[in-house]
């Protein structure tokens, strides 16, 4: 069986986090879409990792880990990525395998990705600029360069007409992105040679085989159920299904061979990029959250934008992806607040709703909350559900008993070790 880990929110809820503290318990990590606009951080032994593409297996001496065939790779940055784990001695060759299917982002995927943002002016998506909409967009128009062409003999043709054509593309966006091309592909021949010398994979098959001789296999989503390309707040969203169908279609494993869905959520609310957030603080308390959760892009660096827990959001991503455990992360970052608001329905049009409406933009709902007696106990030191205060049991209780699943990880900070199960 399969069972897969995933973000409820709009990302970055700690995914990262806790795949690696449930890798002891698998023997496959398998990324299955988004590419490097995801950062997960590990935090273990005193040391911080930032992984982009490479699963959050990697660290553990048994586990395999794959990039699927929905990954988009930009060898660049995976190049990067296995350079800054040299210290570690991992034997990539045998335990980093990728699928032959994984499409591959080109250097002018970049590039329109930074013209098409710069010409939507205000409307911009706010994307992390890795090229990752140009990249799935040429998949889906059947366009482009997968991981597997690389072992024909005329990939080099290939790429060369592609990137023709995105050059006159470029032209098309009428905005001025300076570039050069002979440096950027430079830097891209060289990272290829790199990941030419790991093992491509049939991972469909692979998997699928794997799965049949009893092997435990741990999908890690990237990004959040709210940037799911059909079910997030389009158009502001990602290019990729980061709902659990995507593992599916990124992996190859049938809907029957799925087993737990772990949804992961944050104990507040965080975005970074446009789109709207209906519960989102511009006062003190989103300060605080942000100061003391340090809300800074794992990838860009950039502000994330803070507010209270959205239980219609987080009940609409729990039904889409068939979430059979909850985890809840960051409860630490609330203690010392003496008041805890949790979103539990929408006013939307004049009428009160509790399911997830079309349009969520400030013009068309206000929200209603419920509120909660915070805690003031420091929580990063607890180590068993038993230490865990009476107001943080009572804010679990009211979760658990409106989305109707179960809440089994508490995470009180960001170290492996940090983590208490219920
Ligand atoms: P991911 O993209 O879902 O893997 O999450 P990110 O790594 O982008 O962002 C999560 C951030 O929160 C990282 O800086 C983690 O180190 C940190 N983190 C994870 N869990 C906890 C927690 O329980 N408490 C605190 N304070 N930080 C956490
Ligand atoms: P992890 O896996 C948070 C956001 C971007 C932007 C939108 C589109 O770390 O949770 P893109 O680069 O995909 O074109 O950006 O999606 N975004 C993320 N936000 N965490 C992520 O990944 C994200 N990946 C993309 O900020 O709003
Ligand atoms: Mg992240």
């Amino acid at each position: 069986m399969v069972d897969l880990l995933l973000g409820l929110q709009w990302g970055d809820e700690g995914k990262g986090k806790i795949v690696d503290v449930l890798t002891k318990n698998y023997d496959i990590i398998a990324r299955f879409q988004g590419g490097p606009n995801a950062g997960h951080t590990l935090i273990f032994d005193g040391n911080k990792h930032v992984l982009h593409t490479i699963p959050s297996g990697i660290f553990h001496k048994k586990a395999i880990n794959i990039v699927g065939n929905g990954v988009v790779i930009d060898p660049v940055i995976f190049k990067k990525e296995i350079d800054n784990l040299s210290a570690y001695k991992i034997d990539f060759k045998s335990k980093l395998l990728i699928s032959r299917k994984a499409h591959l982002i080109l250097p002018t995927h970049r590039l329109l990705d930074a013209a098409s943002e710069t010409a939507k002016g205000k409307a911009k998506i706010g994307s992390t600029l890795k090229g990752i909409g140009p990249t799935y967009m040429d998949k889906t128009g059947r366009n482009g360069i997968r991981v597997g062409d690389l072992e024909l003999e005329n990939w080099k043709d290939k790429y060369n007409a592609l990137t023709k054509k995105h050059l006159k593309m470029l032209n098309f966006f009428e905005v001025d992105i300076q570039y050069d091309l002979a440096e950027l592909e430079e830097e891209f021949y060289e990272a290829i040679a790199v990941l030419k010398k790991l093992t491509f994979i049939d991972s469909e098959n692979y998997l699928n085989q794997a799965i049949n001789d009893g092997k435990t296999i741990l999908a890690e989503g990237a990004q959040g159920s709210l940037l799911d390309i059909d079910f997030g707040t389009y158009p502001y969203v990602t290019s990729s299904t980061t709902t659990a169908a995507g593992a599916c279609t990124g992996l190859g494993v049938a809907p029957n061979r799925i087993g737990e869905v772990f949804g992961i959520f944050k104990a507040y609310t965080t975005r970074v990029g446009s789109g709207p957030f209906p519960t989102e603080l511009f006062d003190d308390d989103g300060k605080t959250m942000a100061t003391v959760g340090h809300e800074f892009g794992a990838t860009t660096g950039r502000p994330r934008r803070c507010g209270w827990l959205d239980l219609v959001a987080l009940k609409y991503a729990v039904q889409i992806n068939g979430v059979t455990q909850l985890m809840m992360m960051k409860g630490d970052v609330l203690s010392g607040f003496d008041r805890l608001k949790v979103c539990t329905s929408y006013t939307y049009k004049g009428t009160e709703v509790t399911h997830l409406p079309y349009n969520i933009e400030p013009e068309n709902v206000s929200v209603n909350y419920t509120e909660f007696k915070g805690w003031q106990a420091d929580l990063t030191a607890l180590e068993s559900a038993s230490q865990l205060p009476e107001n943080l049991l009572a804010y679990i209780d009211f979760i658990e008993k409106e989305v109707a699943v179960p809440i089994k990880i508490v995470s009180v900070g960001p170290d492996r070790k940090q983590t208490v199960f219920r």
